[in-house]
């Protein structure tokens, strides 16, 4: 059943250029997470710029309550799947906790394993004034960073919860230090809409929100959140497109259904 990406896709590949561009032209930046091979597959040829390995994995595939447990070896196993899967978008590979926390060295060597073992063209990392010197270093080493400010969860128990950031000051000054340090983007997760358009206003760069209005430059969402594979309460931020938990349920019960009366297989799924 299963076959490789087609040959005939010849579109531009998108290149972090192609998003300043974008920008620059009043053009909306989508972008959306994978976290493996047919699911990369499956968004590329949807069409979407860029497409995140996030370390929302913890959270989305391995039952984790936060994305903290999630280890750069995890990332790279992830991304090295997505990335063999892209033929157009741009793949953008989460930094775990703790890689940017240690400094700028142990941080250029994580994002060095990124991009070395798993093909992808740029890395994203949580923070704003804080890790301005470890963007300005992977930036000035040629790694293209992708910064995230607001709601940051790797710091998820400073915070105290996941919870929407409401301080202006802080978190315009947060975007801005990432510009500043040379970021070609930064993601606004869970930010009141009014303070986010002021920053996307105020940035060259693209913003990316999640949660922080319809003012950004950009929208990210989970790829399991918008297609319904997390179970429980959906989050204010999300939008549901196709219920597809529902519909794997209802499949893998009719399966189930089929086995036990004898209807599968029948001969059209037979060899004589
Ligand atoms: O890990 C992730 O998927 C993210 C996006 C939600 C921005 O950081």
């Amino acid at each position: 059943m299963s076959s490789k990406p087609a040959e005939t896709s010849k579109q531009k590949r998108i290149t972090v250029p192609s998003l300043t561009a974008m920008k620059a032209n009043g053009e909306k930046i989508t972008l959306l997470t994978a976290y493996d091979y047919s699911m990369a597959r499956l968004v590329d040829e949807a069409g979407v710029e860029v497409i995140l390995v996030g370390d929302s994995l913890g959270t989305a595939v391995q039952g984790h309550r936060t994305t903290l447990p999630v280890t750069l070896d995890q990332m790279i196993y992830h991304a090295e799947m997505v990335v063999r899967a892209v033929e157009r978008a741009l793949v953008i590979v989460d930094l775990p906790f703790p890689c940017t926390v240690l400094g700028p060295m142990r941080a250029i060597e994580d994002a060095a394993r990124c991009f070395k073992e798993t093909g992808c063209q740029a890395v994203k990392l949580e923070g704003g004034v804080e890790r301005a010197e470890v963007i300005s270093a992977l930036t000035k080493a040629g790694m293209p960073v992708m910064a995230h400010v607001g709601l940051v969860p790797q710091s998820v128990h400073r915070l105290g919860g996941y919870r929407v950031q409401r301080d202006r000051d802080q978190l315009i000054a947060d975007a801005k230090a990432t510009e500043e340090a040379g970021a070609f983007a930064v993601v606004l997760e869970c930010i009141s809409a009014d303070i986010s358009k002021e920053i996307t206003a105020e940035l060259t760069i693209p913003t990316i929100g999640i949660g922080a209005g319809n003012g950004c430059d950009g929208q990210v969402l989970v790829l399991y959140d918008l297609l319904g594979l997390i179970p429980g309460r959906v989050p204010r931020h999300v939008k549901v497109y196709a219920d597809l938990g529902k519909i794997m349920v209802e499949a893998v019960s009719a399966y189930k259904a089929d086995v036990r009366s004898g209807d599968f297989p029948s001969s059209d799924q037979s060899f004589s």
